[in-house]
């Protein structure tokens, strides 16, 4: 692999695949091969297949996927598990026939067992019942992990995955409609300084979160593909993934409070507890990543203020 290897970022307009172009540009890489969806659906096998018959990347990195909160995961059952499993299949499958070199794929740590032990470790994967709520959507992403190890073990593929924590950054969706949380406080916060506060958020504050700026996983997805093959991984985790986080917990109240920090709010923070809190803590087990020789490096503050940054430069409203 050199910087004019072929690489396709599949869903590079996506939160985790523009980071990923940014980074591999940063790093020197001149040949990126990318395609909007209206280009390239990658629901279509044959047009998948056609593509990587035409441009036989080298390195691929599955960063498309239909994805979404709560309520559009629940709602759209059937989209979400058709669509994902549709899309890992056609690009595994074809990236096998053509001679793809390396693949990364994106897990995600909600795809863990609902009561996951904490911190959550690779070997607790399928040891418990998933959450009901996002259930298609994780048996589709399982189901993409399994695909990259029977590849390998079948036919040698060098397919791995990283299985991301919370995300957050530039190009994330601010729509408080379908938000993650951090960025749902950016939006609420930001607004209530612009209209007065004072400032509702659910629940009591009390639960504990992870969050990894998507820089620091774009910068750890290039580690994957540039250091960690299947067959070295294989003896550690058998379904060839490994979790990436930044380790740092923060309850939900201090989060609240640096964000008002960085927007630079100074009103009042209601706690609605009617409303619930969600699992009390999640946070990932990195210890794996960081004995291959990764490493977060973008601290909670300065993310933060890079992503409000983003935020009121792209944001008319
Ligand atoms: N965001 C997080 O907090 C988080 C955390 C852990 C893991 N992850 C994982 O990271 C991956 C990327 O997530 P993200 O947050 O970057 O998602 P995102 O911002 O919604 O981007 C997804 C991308 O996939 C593309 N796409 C979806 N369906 C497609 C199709 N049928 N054909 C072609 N392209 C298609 C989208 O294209 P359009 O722009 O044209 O719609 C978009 O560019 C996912 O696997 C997700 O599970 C995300």
């Amino acid at each position: 692999m050199n910087t004019t290897t072929p690489v396709y970022i599949a869903g590079h307009r996506g939160l985790v695949g523009s980071a990923l172009a940014r980074a591999l540009t940063a790093c020197g890489y001149t040949n990126l091969i990318t395609r909007s969806r209206a280009e390239l659906d990658l629901t279509d096998q044959s047009a998948v297949n056609d593509f990587f018959a035409a441009e036989k990347p080298q390195l691929v990195f599955l960063a498309a996927a239909k994805v979404g909160g709560i309520m559009a995961n629940n709602t759209y059952r059937a989209d979400f598990i058709y669509e994902n499993i549709a899309i890992a299949t056609n690009l595994i499958r074809a990236a096998c026939d053509h001679g793809t070199a390396k693949l990364v794929n994106l897990g995600s740590s909600c795809i863990y067992p609902r009561l996951a032990p904490q911190p959550m470790k690779e070997e607790h994967l399928l040891t418990g019942p998933l959450e009901p709520t996002n259930e298609p959507y994780a048996i589709a992403k399982i189901a993409a992990l399994k695909l990259c190890r029977c590849f390998h073990e079948q036919y040698g593929c060098n397919f791995v995955s990283a299985m991301p924590t919370n995300l957050y950054g530039p190009g994330d969706n601010f729509d408080l409609t379908s938000s993650h949380v951090l960025a749902a406080l950016i939006r609420k916060i930001h607004d209530a300084k612009r209209d007065g506060g004072p400032v509702r958020l659910w629940g009591d504050g009390s639960p504990l979160r992870e969050f990894l700026h998507v820089d620091d996983l774009a910068d750890a997805l290039i580690f994957l593909a540039e250091n960690v093959d299947a067959p070295a991984l294989h003896d550690r985790v058998a379904d060839l993934f490994v979790n990436v986080g930044s380790e740092s917990e923060i309850t939900i109240r201090e989060l609240a409070a640096l964000v008002a920090d960085v927007v630079g709010y100074d009103g009042e923070v209601e706690w609605d507890t009617t409303k619930p809190n969600g699992t009390p803590r999640k946070l990932m087990d990195s210890s794996l990543v960081h004995s291959l020789g990764w490493e977060a490096k973008i601290s909670l503050r300065d993310g933060i203020r890079s992503t409000y940054e983003w935020f009121v430069d792209n944001e008319r409203s």
